[in-house]
């Protein structure tokens, strides 16, 4: 997509990195995804991600990634199900319309994150990435 046309300039870093700390204080606290993070470090995963974002969407100026390949990143959790990433979906998109993102750059977003999950789950178990491949087809909106 040319970023170019879009109604509005790209989200800020300060903008995603907002969006990431509510997404992951619903995420940690959520009854289908909480039990991936138990244990882990919320900030951590914040940062990161937002980073990832911020390269992911081609935000100029923005603190490079250095977090690890996704797929490595994924490799030793719990295999994730149609069901766990259909949830993220769901959560993704709630936040950024309480962030008032607006529509273009959240379906720019949205599909950037979609076309990732199978390398996402491609270090875990073939259930899991047979799971994931078979759905990737199918419509993305929740
Ligand atoms: C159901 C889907 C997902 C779940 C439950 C999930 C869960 C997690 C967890 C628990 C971590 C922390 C791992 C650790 O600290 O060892 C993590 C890290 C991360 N995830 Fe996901 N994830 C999902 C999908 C995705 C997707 C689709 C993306 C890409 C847009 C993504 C991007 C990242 C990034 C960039 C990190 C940080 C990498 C690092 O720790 O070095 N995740 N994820």
């Amino acid at each position: 997509m040319d970023t170019t046309k879009m109604s509005q300039p790209a989200p800020n870093e300060a903008k995603i990195q907002a969006i990431f700390e509510d997404f992951y204080t619903k995420a940690f606290a959520d009854g289908i995804l909480g039990h991936f993070f138990f244990g882990l470090d919320k900030q951590r995963i914040i940062t990161f991600q937002t980073a990832f974002t911020c390269q992911m969407l081609g935000i100029p100026g923005a603190t490079p990634y250095r977090g690890r390949g996704l797929k490595q990143a994924h490799a030793d959790l719990p295999p994730f199900k149609r069901v766990h990433l259909m949830r993220r979906r769901h959560l993704m998109r709630e936040v950024l319309e309480q962030h008032k993102v607006p529509a273009d750059w959240c379906e720019l977003w949205q599909a950037k994150e979609h076309a990732l999950e199978a390398l996402v789950t491609s270090g875990q178990s073939s259930t899991a990435q047979a799971q994931a491949s078979c759905h990737k087809n199918k419509p993305t909106s929740t």
